[in-house]
């Protein structure tokens, strides 16, 4: 089974940084549909603080996170090492996930990946085959879009920028969606993907504001780490078409809006979920 790379890097700060996700606060849309006994596969699980949040939720249940990178699936095992309806084991979606017979899980969930896959469509229709056929969910988040203020064209067009850097370490030559605008617009990989109206049990968009000085100082910092030399997502964005100049670019309207009093961004993020 083939391994890749997170996007954003590898190492300590990258782990860290996602590891501050959990459940309820970035991906509360599943909690009603929880059952103390659900039987839950995460896919592209990072370093598993969702995923333990999961388990903590399912008492009874037992939650398996995949991943296709070995290194965030060591940093996952090592946190979750105390808890007993947790585990981790290597799985590229875009590889298929044989591991897991058809119909296997309750829900199989997927939190802000499918943006860093080279086949959003053909990992829902994966995703779809793992879950129960009576009544087993399918649930995504990913990011949508970002809104700045003061608005500022250089900030809009730097989630471009990122999706172009994610389709570029992702090799994908398939879909053209959010390189220009970094808007992404997941409701069409679900179409794709056969998902109808029917099917659907939740479509909803929930949001995260960056306004407080300390955040958007966070935010500059983030930049900065991520197109300094030497960073693996640099040479993504570079692989991408991006120049020094460019970043720059980036990097001083980030400097500005960080000291604009009421610097505000914020992140749209599309929540949904289909029985198969
Ligand atoms: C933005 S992180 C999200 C991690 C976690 N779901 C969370 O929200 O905290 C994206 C994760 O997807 C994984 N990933 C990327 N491509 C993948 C693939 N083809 N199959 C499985 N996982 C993949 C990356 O290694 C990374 O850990």
């Amino acid at each position: 089974m083939s391994t890749t790379s997170y996007a954003f890097g590898e190492d300590h700060e990258a782990h860290k940084q996602l590891s501050l996700r959990l459940l309820t606060k970035d991906a509360n849309f599943i909690l009603p549909y929880l059952k103390p006994d659900s039987y839950i596969l995460d896919v592209g699980c990072g370093p598993g603080s969702i995923t333990c949040g999961l388990a903590a939720q399912c008492p009874q249940g037992h939650v398996i996170g995949t991943d296709s990178s070995p290194s965030v699936l060591e940093k996952a095992r090592e946190d979750a090492k105390h808890i007993n309806n947790v585990d981790f084991r290597h799985g590229n979606i875009m590889d298929g996930l044989s591991d897991f017979a058809d119909g296997s899980f309750d829900i199989v969930f997927c939190h802000q990946v499918l943006v860093h896959v080279s086949d959003p469509v053909a990992s829902l229709n994966e995703m779809r085959r793992l879950a129960k056929p009576d009544g087993g969910l399918i649930a995504i988040r990913e990011s949508l879009t970002t809104l700045w203020h003061p608005s500022n064209p250089v900030l809009e067009g730097s989630m471009g920028w990122m999706h172009r850097a994610f389709r570029a370490a992702s090799r994908a030559d398939n879909s053209e969606l959010g390189l220009e605008t970094g808007t992404n617009l997941p409701h069409i990989w679900a179409r794709e993907a056969g998902f109808t109206g029917e099917s659907t049990v939740l479509g909803s968009v929930s949001g995260e504001a960056v306004s407080d000085k300390e955040s958007r100082e966070q935010r500059v910092l983030g930049w900065r780490y991520l197109s300094a030399e030497g960073s693996s997502f640099r040479d993504h964005l570079i692989r991408a078409g991006a120049t020094q100049k460019d970043m720059d670019e980036i990097t001083g309207a980030l400097e500005e809006w960080k000291d604009s009093p009421d610097g505000w961004q914020l992140w749209l993020s599309s929540e949904m979920i289909w029985r198969k």
